[in-house]
């Protein structure tokens, strides 16, 4: 698709399955190839369950794949071994939806952030160690005395700060942010945001920034990936996303977002789906969203459309792509 040294990631053919119950299979991730560039953005979104969470997962060896391969820097993610899968913990880190769940309740802000650190020895002493961990904490915002207390002690995006600091304590390159806005006040989510793209600016990190719903995502992605029921849908550029989305997902998914100009509004065309997203144990026959698209027609119920290159950067899975307006 590119030149394959600027990616950090490459992702072919990608499959995760989970065996749940007699002889059933849930197909959480299903044959998704996409690459992330060094130092972008890539959103992830689509609803719950789509398979959001189990893809970044898989993609940093979190979770074991059933096919395909992940590539980051041109290594097997899921071959590394010894010292090479020691580094790729240090180089990939993940930042949780919930600053409630993913923090230690029992352990001080500094034994938290300063965990990695320890780990992968990246300091020399505990004067060291110290000092890294308060000028952490003053990175993502927060007060540097506030390192010998319980994460308890603090709100959401306080604990949210937390986690970050404890991601970056590693000196990280990629961060599998997986809807680490979510749980926020609306209030916070900007602020967070906001955090995240002056640290990667800093720090040329590489995100995978992952969202349940587009206008999270707007802002901080570079190219933005849909996901529904463990496929890929549509793969673009934030511009081509908002601006000329293909899919009847991704425009129903646009379509969800209020628009706060209330003329815009009240002439923005609704695509509205029908039903429930179906279960990934029994996803339908052709199209995985052809039972909720107003425009399916009958190769839409047989056959599966597979991801095709509109334009340069644009890539869609959809039998209707340029019939609909
Ligand atoms: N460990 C597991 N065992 C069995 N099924 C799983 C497991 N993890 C996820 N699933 C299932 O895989 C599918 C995808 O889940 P996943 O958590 O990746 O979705 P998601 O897009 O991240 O959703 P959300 O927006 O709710 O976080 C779901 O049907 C989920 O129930
Ligand atoms: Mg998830």
């Amino acid at each position: 698709m590119t030149d394959k040294n600027e990616n950090l990631l490459e992702v072919s053919g990608l499959k995760k399955y989970f065996e749940v119950g007699k002889k059933k299979t849930l197909k959480a991730v299903d044959d998704v190839s996409f690459y992330i560039r060094q130092g972008e953005t890539l959103g992830v979104v689509g609803e719950s369950g789509c398979g959001k969470t189990t893809c970044g997962r898989t993609c940093i060896g979190l979770y074991g794949k059933t096919a395909g391969q992940v590539l980051y820097r041109g290594e097997d993610v899921h071959q590394m071994k010894g010292e090479k899968r020691r580094k790729f913990t240090k180089q990939v880190q993940i930042i949780f939806q919930d600053p409630y769940a993913s923090l230690d309740p029992k352990m001080k802000v500094k034994e938290i952030v300063a965990e990695g650190i320890r780990a992968h020895a990246l300091a020399h002493s505990e004067d060291e160690i110290k000092k890294r961990v308060e000028e952490l904490l003053v990175t993502v915002g927060l007060d540097a005395s506030y390192k010998s207390r319980y994460v308890h002690e603090f709100s959401g995006g306080q604990r949210q700060r937390i986690g970050i600091a404890r991601a970056l304590a590693v000196e990280p390159e990629f961060i599998v942010c997986d809807e680490p806005i979510s749980a926020l006040d609306v209030s916070i989510q900007a602020q967070i945001v906001n955090l995240l793209e002056k640290l990667q600016k800093e720090r040329g990190l590489t995100y995978m920034f992952i969202a349940h719903d587009l206008s999270m995502v707007k802002h901080i992605s570079d190219r933005v990936m849909v996901m529904y029921l463990g496929k890929i849908m549509e793969i673009t550029t934030s511009k081509n996303l908002y601006g000329r989305p293909e899919h009847p997902y991704t425009r129903a998914l646009l379509s969800a977002i209020p628009i706060p100009d209330p003329h815009v509004e009240e002439k923005k065309v609704r695509i509205r789906m029908k039903g429930e997203i179906p279960s990934p144990i029994n996803p339908p026959l052709g199209c995985r969203f052809q039972n909720r698209c107003p425009y399916a027609v009958e190769k839409c119920r047989t056959e599966e459309p597979s991801l095709i290159q509109m334009e340069d950067e644009h890539f869609v899975a959809c039998h209707r792509c340029g019939e609909i307006s």
